[in-house]
């Protein structure tokens, strides 16, 4: 077994208020135990969104009664809340504002309202990031806007090779700029369609934002590694009876396979533990300024190789679109602050036993 420290999800959706059916911070946190994660940023596109300090009260009471493990809320911008939502900074784990169509209703079209958002978020040290979901040309259009308001920007989910080639460009130029790539941006692409959809049977399943794109775009992400600088899951748990219907929501679910993901690309070479752990604890904790967890830490058997399951997850997605394959490295053990959580295939960590990032730090 080896022993690494426990792992850092950035980018997971954990749907409540508004949708426990498909996840909630209970079964979510438990997923994430599963995967050898200890600390989560929940994704504010809830229902109704945390774009309020009413929503924000919501979620966080329901995560300190059900969480598993340790977490944080984001925050989310509207047309509306340009006055209010920087009110909310000291007890959120960032701002998500949402720049391309996904699932929810929270899109920003108009570049003068971005700049008031960016311009009346805090900024320096110890303030919660903003981070955008922002593709293509969208991100150009974020990065230029970022840099005018004088603000670090963190890019979520960089799929495409023109996206992570701007990045790149960006950071050589000194702006402030940090992304996260997706375990299936890494690992999967259009070639894998066929397989995640029972060769067409099921499209729906195939849906992400953004989308699996093609070979060379996930080649393009490994050829810039050193420019990615966080590993998140963007975990978006959605019920096959939704991915079947008619009116697929776009999503992964992906806390339970993440680090077997990149355990596997670790045993085939692509990268080592050392990134590996930079990418999924170190640098996550640094960007998002989170507490470090004392006595904590996950082991883990690397090599050990396991056909991955289509059901039977903690996640009440309960699927996965890496079914089919097989990926290397189990979660032997979990422990959070001296107690073990997970073992042996069953999370042991009681609801509402976990912590806020943001519980001892309100003085943003
Ligand atoms: C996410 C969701 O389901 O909330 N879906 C997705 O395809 N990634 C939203 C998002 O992160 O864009
Ligand atoms: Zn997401």
């Amino acid at each position: 077994m080896l022993k690494l420290p426990g792992l850092v999800d950035v980018h997971t959706h954990l749907r409540v208020p508004g949708a426990a059916h498909k996840e909630d911070f209970d079964s979510g946190t438990a997923a994430a135990l599963a995967g050898g994660i200890t600390q989560v940023l929940a994704m504010p596109n809830t229902a109704p969104p945390i774009a309020d300090a009413a929503a924000l009260d919501a979620a966080l009471d329901l995560a300190a009664a059900q969480a598993r493990c340790d977490y944080g809320v984001y925050a989310v911008t509207t047309a509306g809340n340009v006055d209010t939502v920087h009110a909310l900074a000291p007890r959120v784990a960032g701002l998500k504002i949402y720049l391309d169509a996904t699932f929810g209703d929270l899109l920003m079209d108009d570049t003068s309202v971005w700049m008031k958002h960016l311009e009346a978020w805090p900024c320096g040290d110890g303030a919660p990031p903003i981070a955008v979901h922002a593709e293509q040309r969208t991100l150009a259009a974020v990065l230029a806007c970022a840099r005018l308001a004088e603000r670090p920007i963190h890019v979520c989910h960089v799929a495409r090779r023109e996206e992570i080639e701007l990045i790149a460009r960006a950071k050589d130029a000194g702006w402030a700029v940090t992304c996260e790539a997706a375990p299936h941006h890494l690992m999967l692409c259009t070639d894998d369609l066929p397989r995640i959809t029972a060769g067409g049977a099921h499209p729906g399943r195939g849906e992400v934002r953004p989308k699996l794109v093609s070979a060379a775009d996930r080649e393009a992400l490994w050829s810039h590694l050193d420019v990615i600088d966080c590993i998140a899951t963007d975990h978006a748990p959605h019920l096959l009876s939704e991915k079947d219907s008619d009116t697929p929501p776009p999503g992964f679910p992906e806390l339970e396979v993440s680090l077997a993901c990149m355990l596997t690309a670790v045993h085939d070479g692509r990268l080592t533990l050392e990134q590996l752990t930079d990418r999924m604890a170190h640098n996550p904790r640094r960007i998002f300024n989170l507490p470090e967890q004392p006595d904590t830490h996950i082991e883990v058997d690397p090599d050990a190789a396991w056909a991955v399951p289509l059901q039977g997850w903690q996640t009440r997605a309960d699927w996965s679109p890496f079914a089919g394959m097989t990926l290397r490295g189990r979660v032997g053990r979990v422990v959070l602050r001296g107690r073990t959580a997970f073992e042996g295939g069953s999370v042991i960590a009681e609801p509402g036993t976990a912590r806020d990032v943001r519980a001892a730090r309100c003085d943003v």
